[in-house]
């Protein structure tokens, strides 16, 4: 699987899948959480490289205070499940998005995870926090004018952004059933193939995310050329 290095995930539909089941949005959110496990599973199976997952946008911060509380522990509900086990398989964690602007505990914890897992090298689960994609290119172009840079290429630019390092993105799937990017990775999403799952992400299994694979697989992608 030598032309599918990266895969970016909208992982969207928690609030409605919990709605449907009478319960409340954070219970959504919860095993929505447990799933991110499942699949980093079955992308490590794949040979995927990395795995980029939209887990808080800057726009996220619109939500009710107590919905925002609740996504901003989950991470170490995570990590304490399954850090040792995402470390033992060798995933390795990293993150994206200004991590300044949120609570010290969930920065403390997504430090502590990125560094106990910085020299794996199976798999890279990189979890968007915070992130916009408006946001990160002004964070990268005001980056550039205080190094003085006086011409930009797209190389340069590429290599400002948070994902810095990181081979493009080859595949978006975006579950939840709405069709829309909602501000993500604009830039690293120029030629990706686009997957719209009409699925909450808390039902997105392996299964589904293989069937997302397969259906990239039998895309053509030209890039502008024949
Ligand atoms: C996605 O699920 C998770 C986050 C945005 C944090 P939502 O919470 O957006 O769920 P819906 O879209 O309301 O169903
Ligand atoms: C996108 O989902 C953000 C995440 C999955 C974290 P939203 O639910 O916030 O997106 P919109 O508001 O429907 O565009
Ligand atoms: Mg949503």
């Amino acid at each position: 699987m030598s032309d599918l290095k990266h895969i970016a995930i909208i992982m969207d539909g928690n609030g409605r899948w919990a709605k449907k089941r009478d319960k409340d949005r954070k219970v959504g959110h919860y095993f929505g959480s447990e799933n991110v496990r499942e699949i980093a599973l079955a992308a490590l199976d794949m040979d995927v490289e990395v795995i980029t997952l939209y887990a808080f946008s800057t726009e996220n911060w619109k939500r009710p205070q107590k919905e925002i509380d609740y996504l901003m522990k989950l991470p170490a509900i995570f990590f304490e499940r399954f850090l040792k086990e995402l470390n033992e398989k060798g995933i390795r964690v990293c993150t994206i998005g200004d991590l300044s602007k949120i609570p010290d505990r969930t920065r403390k914890v997504m430090h502590n995870a990125v560094e106990k897992t910085k020299h794996n090298t199976k798999l890279t689960l990189n979890f968007a926090l915070n992130y916009g994609s408006r946001d990160e290119i002004v964070r990268a172009t005001q980056r550039m004018i205080d190094d003085g840079v006086t011409e930009v290429t797209e190389s340069l630019l590429t290599s400002y952004l948070d994902t810095a390092g990181l081979p493009d993105v080859d595949l978006l799937i975006r579950t939840g059933g709405d069709q829309r990017l909602s501000n993500y990775l604009l830039w690293q999403l120029a030629y990706s193939e686009l997957v719209f799952v009409d699925m909450e992400w808390p039902l997105f299994g392996p299964e589904a995310f293989i069937k997302c694979i397969d259906d990239y697989q039998s895309r053509q992608r030209r890039f502008g050329g024949l």
